[in-house]
């Protein structure tokens, strides 16, 4: 379904699941960044089915869904101004926020102990509609395999997690692409644990001064999110950001292949013909930076299954925007390698 149309469609199958929830089962369904998975944050039992299913490191804590900002409220305390600006701006939507926890309800396995929680308000019907008809906070992380790229379609939850979970809605591809932005808001100025959906600009053109967590500058530095340590989207096919010019891209891919090695191609539309390799593929249109966002996930599972690839090219993005969480993910993706011109 377009997510902008009414979930009507999907109303008996969204009563099931938050069924499902309520009874402490796991369940899949779309959120505007990834497909996440649910479970009842009030509930060890639920709560480690998430884990369970994903094979997720239990020190790796996850971000709690609510369906209003009544909802948040009750969870957390010392919320500050910009906080709650930052709310009543960019909720619903792809903002997670990090505040001290209140609330003695939720299992610990949602916070991995921690004395503060992550809470989001998604923008998307089915999941709002979902969380309300639950009546419980929904604990819930992106719908992959640990290691995998996020979902953002539902066929990548049944290729990941089919047998693993009670039930997914599919309500067609998400539109954003990439995570929300994870955001600590527990010192006086904001800091970004990870960056998404919602911009640094954005963030700063709301509440001015927002800084970047330094594991995501510097990568010796300790990650202060539990989540960023981990190695993450790594394709089949060891990956390269190539950083210069179209000419010298097609030269590295050159030197590969003249050794016997097969070689894919990350591109975008404007580019794709001009380059040779064994597999070339776009992810969207420069023109549209959003649109590289939106297809990053899908096309690193399509590399994925390109089981003959030995090495994987992928062109460099512009940081601004959204592009600071693609290539983000882009660095994750190729474990840090890159190559300059
Ligand atoms: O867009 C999204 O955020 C998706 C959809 C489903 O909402 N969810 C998602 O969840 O990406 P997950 O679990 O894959 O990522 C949650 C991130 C992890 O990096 C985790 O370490 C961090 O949030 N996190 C959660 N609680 C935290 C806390 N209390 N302090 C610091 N980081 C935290
Ligand atoms: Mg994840």
């Amino acid at each position: 379904v377009d997510k902008k149309q009414s979930p009507e469609k999907l109303y008996p199958q969204i009563a099931q699941a938050a069924g499902l929830l309520a009874a402490n089962e796991a369940v899949a369904f779309p959120t505007e960044t990834v497909y996440g998975l649910g479970a009842n944050a009030e509930s060890d039992e639920a709560v480690k089915k998430i884990y369970d299913a994903k094979g997720r490191p239990g020190d790796n804590p996850l971000i709690v869904h609510v369906a209003d900002q009544e909802q948040a409220l009750g969870l957390v305390r010392d919320i500050p101004a910009y906080a709650m600006k930052l709310m009543n701006m960019f909720w619903p939507g792809a903002l997670t926020v990090i505040l001290p926890l209140k609330e003695d309800r939720l299992s610990p396995l949602v916070t991995a102990g921690l004395s503060t929680v992550a809470i989001r308000m998604p923008d998307h019907p089915i999941a709002l509609a979902l969380i309300k008809q639950a009546g419980v906070p929904v604990a819930a992380p992106s719908a992959n395999t640990s290691g995998k790229p996020s979902p953002t379609e539902a066929k990548h939850v049944v290729l990941d997690l089919d047998g693993k979970i009670a039930g997914i809605i599919d309500g067609g591809a998400t539109g954003v692409g990439v995570e929300s932005t994870v955001l600590d808001c527990t010192k006086p100025i904001p800091v970004i644990l990870r960056p998404g959906g919602v911009t640094k600009e954005q963030l700063e053109g709301a509440v001015g001064r927002v800084e970047l967590d330094g594991g995501l500058a510097d990568e010796s530095a300790v990650p202060i999110s539990p989540g960023m340590k981990y190695t993450h989207y790594a394709p089949n096919a060891p990956m390269t950001i190539v950083k210069g010019s179209r000419a010298f891209l097609q030269q590295t891919v050159d030197e590969a292949r003249s050794q016997g090695m097969k070689t894919g191609i990350l591109t975008v539309e404007e580019h794709k013909n001009l380059y040779r390799a064994d597999a070339v593929i776009a992810c969207g249109s420069l023109s549209q930076p959003e649109s590289v966002a939106a297809n990053l996930y899908r096309v690193l599972r399509q590399f994925n299954e390109r089981e003959d690839l030995d090495l994987i090219f992928s062109e460099s993005f512009s940081e601004e925007g959204v592009g600071l969480a693609v290539m983000n993910r882009l660095m994750k993706a190729a474990g840090h390698r890159v190559r300059s011109e």
